[in-house]
C-alpha cells in the first residue's frame, strides 16, 4: 500500500499533540481517584473543560472495562464503542443527587409532575416541540419503551421496516419481539425501496432522528415524505429522536411530531431520553409520547408496557432539563470542533480512511474499505475459525495494531460494508490519540 507509507508520520503526531499526552489514560485510576480526576468541572470564565481526561477505568464501563477484560488492558487505549461519552456531568445533576442521596430512602414513588414539566419545557425550549404532559409515558430505557410498542403493534413473525445502516439495538429490539427486520438500504430518501418493501405484514416503522450509525439528521421534507409513505400504508412510525440535541453546526433537527400534517403526526410514537445529551445512559430514564391517545392506549393501556422509572434517574433528568442546558450547549460546541478535526485528520492523514463530517450525533462514519483491503480483511475473515466479517476482523486489527476499539459496521445491517463507527464522545486528545495510532498502525501495513 504505497500510499500508506507516504504518511509523514512524524508530522502528524506532532500535529496533533499526540507524543504529549502519551499515558494519560495508561494507568487504571481507581473509582475514589476517576471521581477526583479533571473533567468538565467550571473554569473560570464560565467554560467548562472536556479536554481533561476523564479515566472511566475500572468502573465497569461498557466501553472501557469490557474492552479490557476482553483484549487486554495493553491493547485498550481508547475505548471508542458503546454510544456513551467520558465527560464528567453537568455540576448540576451532580449536586442534585448529592441532594437526594442524603435522604437514605429509595422506597416506590410517584413520579413527579415537576419532572414531566422539565420535559415539556425544554421541548418547547429548545425545538418548539408542543407535548401533551398527559400524553408521556415514562420507560427504562429507549429500549424498552421500542419494544412495548412493538408488542402492541406488530405481531409475532411480522415485519418492521427499518434503514440500513442501522442502530444494532433495533435488531435486538426487533428480535425481542418475535419479528422481522426488513432493511431498506439508507438513500435520501430512496421512496421506491421503502415502498416496496411494505406488505400486509409491515407494521412499523423504526425511523432514527439523527440517525445512528450515519449521523443523518432527518430534513423536514424528508420526514414528511417518510411520513406520507407509513400513514398511507397503514404503518406505523416510531420516531427514535435519542440523538436529537447532537447536531452540528448548520444543521437542524426536526422534531417527527412537528411535522405540518396532523394525521402523520398522529401515526407516530417519538421516543427521547436524556441518555445520551447528559451521559446518564444507565440511569435509565427516558420517555414517550404521541399525539394519538389510541396508540398510548394500546401501548401501555392493554398492559404492553409497564412505566418504570428509578429514583435517581428521575431527579438526575430533571436536573440536566433545568439547569444543564448551558453545558450542554459547550459539549455541542466541542463535539462540533472534534468531528472537524476528525474529518479533516482521517482524510488528510489516515491511509486508506475517509469520512464525512456528520450532521448529527457524537459518532463517525468511517470509510475504510481501502485500509481494509490494504490489510487483507477479507482473506483474515475468511481464514477466522469463528463466523466473522471482514469489519469485525478490521475491528480486530485496530484493537491488535492500533489499541483503539471501534464498533465494525457490519453489526449496522445491509449498507455497512467497509465501515466503522468511531464513538469521538470523549476528550479531543483521546480522539486525536486514537487517530495517530490508527495512522500509524495503518502506515506501517
Ligand atoms: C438510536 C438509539 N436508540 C436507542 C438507544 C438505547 O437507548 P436506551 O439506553 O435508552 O435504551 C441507543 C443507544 O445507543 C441508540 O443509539
Amino acid at each position: 500500500m504505497s500510499k500508506l507509507s507516504r504518511l509523514d508520520r512524524r508530522a502528524f503526531l506532532r500535529s496533533t499533540g499526540m507524543t504529549a499526552v502519551a499515558g494519560a489514560v495508561g494507568a487504571t485510576v481507581p473509582v475514589s481517584r476517576a471521581a477526583e480526576a479533571g473533567g468538565a468541572v467550571r473554569q473560570q470564565g464560565g467554560r467548562y473543560d472536556f479536554d481533561t481526561i476523564y479515566s472511566r477505568i475500572g468502573t465497569d464501563s461498557s466501553k472501557w472495562d469490557a474492552q479490557i477484560a476482553r483484549y487486554g488492558r495493553e491493547k485498550i487505549e481508547v475505548g471508542m464503542g458503546t454510544a456513551d461519552q467520558d465527560f464528567r456531568i453537568a455540576p448540576a445533576i451532580s449536586r442534585a443527587l448529592r441532594d437526594r442521596v442524603a435522604h437514605e430512602n429509595y422506597g416506590y414513588l410517584s413520579i413527579p409532575a415537576s419532572y414531566k414539566e422539565s420535559i415539556v419545557d425544554w421541548n418547547r425550549r429548545r425545538y418548539g416541540l408542543e407535548i401533551d404532559p398527559d400524553s408521556i409515558q415514562h420507560a427504562a430505557g429507549v429500549h424498552a419503551g421500542v419494544i412495548s410498542t412493538l408488542r402492541a403493534f406488530c405481531p409475532p413473525g411480522s415485519k418492521v421496516l427499518m434503514q440500513t445502516p442501522g442502530y444494532n439495538g433495533f435488531y435486538t429490539d426487533i428480535r425481542v419481539v418475535g419479528c422481522v427486520a426488513e432493511e431498506s438500504p439508507l438513500k435520501l430518501v430512496d421512496v421506491e425501496d421503502l415502498e416496496r418493501r411494505i406488505d400486509h405484514d409491515t407494521h412499523a416503522f423504526i425511523l432514527c432522528n439523527p440517525h445512528n450509525p450515519t449521523g443523518n439528521v432527518w430534513s423536514r421534507s424528508d420526514l414528511m415524505t417518510l411520513g406520507e409513505i407509513c400513514h398511507r400504508r397503514r404503518v406505523v412510525v416510531l420516531a427514535d429522536e435519542i440523538h436529537c440535541d447532537f447536531v452540528t453546526k448548520g444543521h437542524t433537527y426536526t422534531p417527527f411530531a412537528t411535522l405540518g400534517d396532523e394525521a402523520v403526526v398522529r401515526n407516530s410514537v417519538t421516543f427521547k431520553s436524556v441518555s445520551k445529551s447528559f451521559n446518564l445512559s444507565m440511569m435509565k430514564c427516558a420517555y414517550q409520547f404521541s399525539t394519538n391517545p389510541d396508540y398510548l392506549e394500546r401501548i401501555a393501556g392493554t398492559g404492553q408496557h409497564r412505566q418504570a422509572m428509578n429514583t435517581l434517574g428521575i431527579v438526575a433528568a430533571e436536573a440536566a432539563y433545568n439547569e444543564g442546558e448551558d453545558w450542554l450547549d459547550q459539549l455541542l460546541e466541542y463535539i462540533d470542533g472534534t468531528q472537524d478535526l476528525v474529518e479533516s485528520t482521517v482524510n488528510a492523514h489516515v491511509p486508506g480512511v475517509k469520512t464525512v463530517k456528520p450532521e448529527g450525533t457524537f459518532l463517525a462514519w468511517l470509510d475504510v474499505a481501502e485500509a481494509m483491503e490494504a490489510v487483507g480483511m477479507q482473506q483474515a475473515a475468511a481464514a477466522a475459525e469463528q463466523p466473522t466479517t471482514p469489519e469485525q476482523a478490521f475491528q480486530r486489527f485496530l484493537v491488535d495494531h492500533a489499541h483503539i476499539h471501534l464498533n465494525p459496521g457490519s453489526s449496522y445491517g445491509l449498507g455497512s460494508d467497509g465501515r466503522m463507527r468511531m464513538n469521538i464522545g470523549t476528550s479531543r486528545r483521546l480522539v486525536e490519540r486514537a487517530l495517530g495510532n490508527m495512522a500509524q498502525a495503518l502506515a506501517a501495513v
